[in-house]
């Protein structure tokens, strides 16, 4: 599995009833994004949109978690195979709304009893402890559908709640929409919870006599109300939760907030973070106490970084396992291990495999690739070490050129190895 790690705080979901059913949907076209790459296979903080909604989701622990696929579905099939094989996955051929789009999540599911939660694929900030406080909150409030909504300033393109008192009574959307109803500040985030019933025969009575000509989700509310049924909402105040991504103007600001807060977590985990703005930390990474980034640092994938190390400015390390005390100075690292105290850089380029034993350098203009280096070992500038062993205690010259267990000397005259001088 290789999503991104869930909020410690998320609530251990073994304790509640599980939810029959988890919809994600997920089969739009994404065309505002411009891209042969499918919408939801787009990275905040190095993991795709879907995989945080199948993680959230998967928070429920529910007893079906389906994701709806239509649009570029091989590359979302595929993906999903890779990070959550255990998925069950939909095909919505046609886009013909959201209603229609739940509708066909259920195929195969028509005789669950319980909850059903919907979600969207392309709302990466919405964490599984929300999904699990909207649950508890519909649950309490004994209703049978619940709308998670937001109340914003710019309510510009949602649905919005009509509301009867404490009810929710319709949504209306922004192309169907009567002036008054354009000034409701508070939107439908489009996740919901419904009595799987309710929901089953709101979708069975859907009609497409709206602005769009769509099958919307949102009438099911409306259905539900009139049948008498109980319908409510859940306000959530962190927006950001309720945020789709459609473009990539939005895809940045999305990545820069998520940053901002893992740099927030990691700097209360007492690591001092020199320039946040310029320090991108991806969701998996782990840094321990007093470790120190400079600015211009990006840390990608598995990397983790122990107590005391300095790393930037201007380093990128992706899977890179950097020991206590360690420095490492304007330099790009791949799959490759830092022992402790060992000194990288600046302009050292580890590629893959690349191991520096403790106390080691590896100064500017060096490169390394798949070569364990021992302990207390200088590989001095300029030098290249590549599918070799090389001894603890070894002193490299300036330019060695170390290949596949052959070592190379530059004649530091003629700048060429010595044995074709
Ligand atoms: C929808 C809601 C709106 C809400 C908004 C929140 C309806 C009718 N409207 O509007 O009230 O404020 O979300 O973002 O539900 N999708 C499918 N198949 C479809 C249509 C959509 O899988 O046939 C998926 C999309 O991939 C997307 C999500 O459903 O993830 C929402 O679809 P979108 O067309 O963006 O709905 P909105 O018009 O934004
Ligand atoms: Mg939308």
């Amino acid at each position: 599995m290789t999503q991104p790690p869930q909020d410690p705080t998320t609530p251990d979901p073994g304790r509640a009833q599980p939810v029959a059913a988890v919809v994600v949907l997920a089969a739009g076209g994404g065309t505002r994004m411009k891209s042969s790459l499918s919408k939801l296979l787009h990275r905040v903080a190095g993991h795709t949109m879907l995989s945080y909604a199948v993680s959230a989701a998967s928070a429920l622990d529910p007893q079906n978690l389906v994701v709806v696929v239509g649009h570029n579905r091989e590359q979302v099939l595929e993906h999903l195979g890779e990070i959550a094989p255990e998925v069950r996955t939909a095909v919505q051929e046609e886009q013909r709304g959201t209603g229609h789009a739940v509708g066909c999540g259920l195929t195969g599911l028509e005789d669950i009893e319980g909850e059903v939660v919907v979600t969207y694929g392309d709302v990466p900030m919405l964490t599984g402890e929300t999904l699990a406080e909207l649950v508890q909150a519909h649950r309490e409030a004994g209703n049978q559908a619940t709308v998670m909504t937001a109340v914003i300033t710019d309510p510009t393109g949602y649905g919005r709640v009509i509301r009867d008192s404490d009810r929710v009574a319709r949504i209306v959307e922004q192309k169907d929409a009567s002036p008054e109803e354009l000034e409701v500040q508070e939107i439908n985030s489009g996740i919901y919870v419904f009595d799987a019933q309710v929901l089953r025969h709101g979708l069975a009575n859907l009609n497409t006599d709206n602005a769009q000509g769509e099958l919307y989700l949102t009438d099911v509310i409306t259905i539900a109300n009139a049948e008498g049924h109980r319908v409510g909402a859940h306000i959530i105040d962190d927006l950001w939760q309720t945020e789709g991504v459609n473009d990539r103007v939005q895809l940045a600001r999305m990545n820069a907030e998520m940053n901002r807060r893992i740099v927030e977590k990691w700097q209360r985990a007492g690591v001092t973070v020199f320039d946040p703005a310029t320090t991108w930390i991806e969701s998996e990474v782990d840094l321990a106490q007093d470790v120190t980034l400079l600015p211009n640092t990006q840390l990608a994938g598995a990397t983790s970084v122990a107590t005391g190390a300095t790393i930037g400015p201007d380093t990128t390390l992706r899977d890179v396992e950097v020991g206590e005390g360690a420095t490492i100075i304007r330099s790009h690292a791949e799959l490759a291990v830092v022992s402790a105290g060992a000194v990288v850089g600046p302009y050292a380029h580890l590629r893959p495999g690349a191991v520096l034993g403790e106390h080691t350098t590896a100064a500017g203009f060096v490169a390394v690739r798949n070569a364990t280096i021992g302990e207390n070992t200088t590989v001095a500038p300029l030098s290249y070490v590549g599918g070799v062993e090389v001894e603890s205690g070894t002193v490299l010259q300036p330019g060695a050129i170390l290949i596949d267990a052959e070592t190379i000397h530059v004649n530091a005259q003629t700048n060429r190895p010595e044995d074709q001088q």
